[in-house]
């Protein structure tokens, strides 16, 4: 199954000692805001470290489709010159946003206080993606959404030429549906009010109160409540986008299962919206080490040790921890079945609707990898079978989810037999270093 082309099966073999300094891409999520407001601002926004993966890039023609001018200087530095908040140009083409729930919902947010209108689309896996989660929210702003079933892309929005602000109480625990409610906030007179009931990823509200915006968050009986003051005019920044947790995850987790593996992963960004997979992998007794824990940016920032942990033990993954670590599941099921004992995951019914079912495309990937795992709808457990008992030799199906191809080649470095997936190609969309980087450790992966 591809969407982008030609798939390309990955083979990863049991690995010697993982060992060296793994220099991780930018965070994804900070470099799609980075795009978005640096287009809304007016003048030139100057990004370092931008991840140059294909979810991100998609973002930046989308901008640049948009009417800002988006410059590639090389090596993660890009500059943004922006139209300013209200400013934007009605795209003459459909905006593709390939396989990125990120880019498409927080694009949708942005473009839908605005008179114009826009047709989105993307690969097989984001066209199977609810889409209603963002345009029921941007409908009470005055927009008008027609797509297909189910409120699938490809769809068209036409944005609201006199919007209104909003009061909107997210029904899901999602970072981007409130973002995309606060992006349209920003172009409608008066105050924006978003309510999560579990707190998400916050980086939207750092960052528009870092471009300028006037923007509160209290907690109140409802929640987290966060209040955004329309139409500001966004100042230019400087921004230098810290590494990925969710990409450092991937060198961590092959450390602590292949055996004599000692990896060093710096500069990681442990937000306490996104550090929930190391603090439980910590919990189920890995041997994983923050040094030189700073700040950077307004965020704690450590480089992370991670050292091959033989004594792992499954653990009941505590639910209100899954949205700090909600795209970290896959991978820590692959610990899981190297730990001793029942890991069990529970409150992740949005696992479902991911790049990919991420439950049923792991639990399918572990069973044929011997394996033994139980699911419901919102839960699944992972039954350990030790530090050196995963038989591996099993061929999984990525689905199009590059964290699914990711885990299952972190499986292959500590099992027993070589571990397959029948195309790693989407692991260009977060990770676009991800095979040079892992066999610079000492990884041993092969494309058949
Ligand atoms: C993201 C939010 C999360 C996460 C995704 C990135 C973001 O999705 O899974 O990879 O940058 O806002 P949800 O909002 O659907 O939980």
């Amino acid at each position: 199954m591809s969407g982008h082309g030609t798939p390309i099966p990955m083979t990863s073999h049991r690995a010697a000692p993982l060992s060296g300094v793994a220099e991780v891409p930018g965070d994804k999520s900070i470099s799609h805001r980075s795009l978005i407001l640096g287009a809304m601002a007016i003048g030139e926004t100057k990004i370092s470290g931008l991840l140059e993966g294909d979810d991100v890039l998609d973002t930046a023609k989308a901008m640049q489709a948009f009417g800002a001018e988006v410059v590639n200087h090389g090596g993660g530095n890009w500059s943004v010159f922006g139209v300013g908040v209200g400013g934007f140009a009605e795209p003459d083409q459909v905006i593709d946003c390939g396989n990125s729930g990120t880019g498409v919902r927080l694009i949708m947010g942005c473009m839908a206080t605005s008179p114009i209108t826009v047709t989105f689309t993307g690969d097989s896996s984001l066209n199977g993606r609810p889409m209603a989660r963002v345009t029921d929210p941007l409908a009470l702003f005055g927009a008008k959404t027609v797509g297909r079933k189910g409120g699938r892309l490809p769809m068209t929005i036409v944005g609201a030429a006199e919007p209104t602000p909003v009061r909107y109480v997210v029904p899901v625990p999602s970072a981007q549906v409130k973002s995309a409610v606060l992006l349209a906030g920003l172009n409608a007179p008066g105050q924006t009010v978003v309510i999560e009931k579990e707190a998400t990823r916050d980086h939207s509200e750092r960052m528009l109160a870092g471009f300028g915006a006037e923007i509160t968050v209290a907690d109140t009986e409802e929640g987290r409540e966060i209040t955004l003051t329309g139409q500001p005019e966004l100042k230019p920044q400087v921004i230098a986008v810290p590494r990925d947790p969710s990409s450092a995850a991937f060198p961590v987790c092959a450390a602590l299962i292949t055996p004599g593996s000692d990896v060093l992963v710096p500069g990681i960004g442990l937000n306490p919206t996104r550090a929930g997979l190391f603090y439980t992998l910590q919990d189920m007794g890995a041997d994983l080490t923050f040094e030189n824990m700073r700040e950077e940016g307004g965020e704690p920032v450590a480089d992370l040790r991670a050292k091959y942990s033989s004594a792992m033990k499954g653990i009941a993954v505590p639910p209100d921890r899954a949205a700090s670590m909600i795209d970290e599941y896959p991978v820590l099921s692959v610990v899981a079945s190297f730990a001793t004992g029942k890991t069990m995951m529970a409150g992740v019914k949005e696992l479902r609707v991911k790049e990919s079912d991420r439950i049923d495309a792991m639990a399918r990937g572990l069973r044929a990898n011997g394996v033994t795992v139980e699911e419901g709808e919102d839960w699944w457990s992972v039954e350990g079978l030790g530090p050196d008992g995963v038989p591996g030799g099993g061929t999984c199906e990525s689905f199009l989810d590059h964290r699914i191809a990711m885990s299952f080649m972190v499986m292959g470095m500590g099992a027993q037999n070589p571990v397959t997936v029948d195309d790693g190609s989407p692991i260009t969309t977060s990770f676009p270093i991800f095979e040079p980087l892992m066999t610079g450790l000492g990884a041993k992966l092969s494309q058949d």
